[in-house]
């Protein structure tokens, strides 16, 4: 039914490393969630946005695509400067210009080179216990040091935790699986109590969040509003989820100047091209579109609290998640309150959902906010497992 993943922590015993260096021999690499190749499954498993992308997306795409050969026989912008400055644009009312952003292949691309910039030092980088699993592998490839903090009995960050020694701080925000968000309080204490470190805190699913202080007040709940205020802050995003555009492969930082030239340095001493001509057309033509963007995140905000709902009247425990996905506690009339075999049985039914084999956390399902109509189908499709 599906593609297997092509990476597990060990090689396969049938594949010949003799030829791998003692580092590719020993990574563990990251295991994306299941990428079926089959259309018809209901894909709840990995937070996509279940909205197509702004229709100005394709026609810049396509414009590209039609204006002659020229425009991918040569290389792109390496530093995808209009976009950037588009981008800047969106923040302008907190001081932010193109010298305060970084742009890379994905934010899965910005975080590795978050780690390689900031974080391989001697003193420890702290994250929570559970949070994205991506950033203990960037850890172990970049050979740094992470210690990882205990969430509290209700998931939430303790941010008086974090007060101790390190080189920085990684925190999803919301936070993945759990779906919990920070206050901005919190992060501007992290920030001011660690002026020797860099505090990181990845906005993967920011534009999701409505419940904090700051929503409550009109504004925008993102640590961008303190990037000015705080030279060792980097804040991640990406168009993966709120702008539908997971394939396109776009995420960015924002930060001072002088970490973004760290960035920078860091890219052109890997990869000087990571966004191709499309990409940064296809994004560029996303920002400018900020009335269909606003629209579909509140279609996702609305259809998760349906979710939310639904799965309560079932019996879930559901975490207030401020995400695009729900993260849930399987109720005992279903399987027993089995998770894993419940994620199995959806499977069956053809309905993709995350379980995660971790401690604190193997009795939840992390399900991705889909249309309407796949809502509907996994609720039946829970029905017939009680
Ligand atoms: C918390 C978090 N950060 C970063 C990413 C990476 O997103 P992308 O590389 O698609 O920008 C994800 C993807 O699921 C995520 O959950």
């Amino acid at each position: 039914m599906s593609n297997t993943p092509v990476t597990s922590a060990q090689p396969s015993p049938k594949i010949d490393t003799r030829l791998w260096s003692t580092k590719a021999r020993n990574l563990s690499p990251y295991v994306p969630g299941e990428q079926p190749k089959h259309d018809h499954l209901c894909k709840l498993n990995t937070n996509e946005n279940p909205y197509p992308p702004s229709p100005k997306v394709g026609q810049a795409v396509e414009a590209i695509l039609t204006n002659g050969a020229d425009a991918l026989r040569l290389y792109p912008d390496p530093e995808s400067d209009g976009l950037r400055e588009a981008l800047a644009n969106l923040h302008h009312e907190h001081g932010i210009d193109a010298s305060n952003v970084f742009v890379g292949n994905g934010s899965d691309e910005v975080l590795a080179l978050v780690f390689a910039c900031f974080f391989m030092k001697e003193r420890p980088l702290l994250a929570p216990d559970i949070s994205y699993s991506f950033y203990p592998v960037y850890a172990e490839t970049f050979g740094v040091h992470m210690v990882k903090i205990p969430l509290s009995d209700d998931f939430s960050i303790d941010s008086d935790a974090y007060r101790q020694p390190c080189c920085g701080i990684i925190i999803a925000n919301p936070n993945a699986p759990t779906g919990l968000l920070l206050g901005l309080d919190a992060i501007r204490k992290l920030a001011s109590e660690h002026p020797n470190a860099v505090v990181v805190i990845d906005e993967a699913y920011i534009d999701f969040a409505t419940d904090s202080d700051e929503s409550k007040q009109g504004n925008s709940p993102s640590a961008v509003a303190l990037v000015k205020e705080f030279d060792n802050l980097v804040v991640t995003q990406t168009f993966s989820k709120s702008r539908s555009l997971a394939g396109l492969r776009v995420g960015m930082a924002f930060a001072d100047a002088s970490l973004i030239e760290a960035l920078t340095r860091m890219k052109n001493s890997f990869n000087s091209y990571p966004l191709d001509r499309l990409a940064q057309a296809g994004a560029m033509a996303s920002v400018q579109d900020e009335a269909y963007f606003a629209k579909v995140c509140q279609q996702v905000i609305t259809l998760r609290e349906t979710l939310a709902s639904e799965l309560a009247k079932l019996g879930f425990e559901v975490l207030p998640s401020q995400a695009n996905f729900v993260f849930a506690k399987v109720p005992t009339t279903l399987l027993d309150g089995d998770a894993e075999a419940v994620a199995l049985a959806l499977r069956e039914q053809g309905i993709i959902v995350r379980h995660f084999a971790k401690p604190r956390i193997d009795e939840y399902l992390r399900i991705s906010v889909g249309t309407s109509e796949q809502l509907k189908r996994l609720i039946e499709a829970l029905k017939v497992l009680v």
